[in-house]
């Protein structure tokens, strides 16, 4: 893969000024895509008469070189939400529901339930994912689903907890499909399905380009993991041959190249998000410690406050307690600007928190939980 000339957009996109949401809502990127990626797209576009590639060949090689990968281990999908519904159609014993913890992405939860397979939820440990009971309810579930790092928590399973599930799903065979949507911003070192495969165990991690690409509006997302269950993925992706269209491939491709791009928007999104962190602690509000692009803040009501900050202030955030994480907003990291607006807007509705002097022995006894 070559490389490319350094990119010529600026680091931050700024939200338009005519009125316009401001949306902190979807975990996207305030940084934009890879000019290249973008211009890649638009010379795609050109082909627009003709079928897109159904073996989506450009980018599942480009992925497999650069994850040290065969291209059978690969499979390119319509972002992750695609991939999601694929594996709980085609993985493990179908007539068996799946397990996946509660207070996490519905996704997999609304797969699983529209397939009819049903779902089992394992409680929160606290606000972390309770890894032992989901390890020992491998048993009676024929596929499993954890979210590393965790939406809507931010963080991520220490290599103890990822260990301990890799190995439940080599001793049960029941497959374990880890969404890594959020992989590229956490810190190296940070446990991942790769790590795993040449043990052979049945481990799939789901990735996108939606977050820290910038292409959620070109959807495209990939599958890795063990050869056997993304042949199975292939197959179920025979029921839709052309989902991924001509511009996400190329895209895709053009994006991986420009590693100047992600490195910045990476590092960038992790200065915004601990200046963000700390200018909430010091107004009083904890938010939860995040490897991700986005925050978990708590709030009294936080469906009021999504409510609230959306009408009287054009700011778009998530109630996390739909998720399961209640008394929490999930806010994306956006840039300096954005956070300004939203640090006010907070305190106009939500005005619970006290600023406190303690702030940091605060934030710390959080991060020990
Ligand atoms: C944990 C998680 N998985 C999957 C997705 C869907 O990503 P995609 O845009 O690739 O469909 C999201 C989107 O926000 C997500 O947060």
């Amino acid at each position: 893969m070559t490389a490319p000339a350094a990119p010529t957009a600026p680091a931050v996109r700024r939200t338009p000024s005519c009125g316009a949401p401001l949306r902190l809502h979807l975990s996207e990127s305030p940084f934009g895509p890879s000019p290249h990626a973008v211009r890649a797209a638009h010379e795609a576009i050109d082909g627009t008469g003709t079928y897109p590639d159904p073996a989506r060949t450009a980018p599942a090689h480009a992925i497999a070189d650069l994850l040290g990968v065969r291209p059978e281990q690969i499979a390119v999908a319509n972002g992750s939400d695609e991939l999601v519904l694929l594996t709980a159609l085609s993985l493990g014993d179908v007539r068996r529901p799946g397990v996946t913890t509660a207070g996490t992405f519905p996704g997999y939860r609304i797969c699983l339930e529209n397939v009819r397979r049903g779902c089992r939820e394992i409680p929160l440990d606290g606000t972390a994912p309770g890894v032992a009971a989901l390890a020992d309810a491998f048993g009676g579930a024929g596929i499993a689903y954890v979210c590393n790092p965790h939406n809507p928590t931010g963080g991520a399973l220490d290599r103890a907890a990822f260990d301990l599930l890799v190995e439940r799903a080599a001793t049960t065979g029941v497959p374990l499909v880890v969404d890594e949507a959020y992989l590229d911003f956490a810190p190296p070192g940070t446990p991942q399905v790769l790590d795993h495969l040449s043990t052979g165990a049945p481990v799939l991690a789901l990735r996108t380009f939606s977050k820290a690409h910038g292409l959620a509006g070109l959807r495209i997302g990939y599958a890795v993991g063990s050869a056997e269950l993304v042949a199975r993925l292939r197959e179920a992706q025979a029921t839709m041959p052309f989902s991924v269209n001509r511009a996400a491939q190329a895209a895709s491709v053009a994006a991986l190249a420009d590693r100047v791009h992600l490195d910045r928007v990476r590092s960038g999104n992790a200065e915004a998000r601990e200046r963000l962190r700390a200018d909430l602690a010091a107004r009083g509000r904890h938010a939860l410690p995040s490897v991700t692009n986005f925050l978990a803040v708590p709030v009294q009501d936080s469906a009021r406050a999504e409510l609230l900050l959306e009408r009287d202030h054009g700011i778009l955030v998530r109630d996390a307690g739909r998720f399961g994480l209640h008394g929490h907003l999930r806010i994306s990291v956006g840039d300096a600007a954005h956070s300004g607006r939203l640090l006010d807007a907070l305190d106009a509705v939500d005005p619970t928190a006290s600023p406190a002097p303690s702030a940091v022995s605060r934030t710390t006894a959080q991060e020990q939980q």
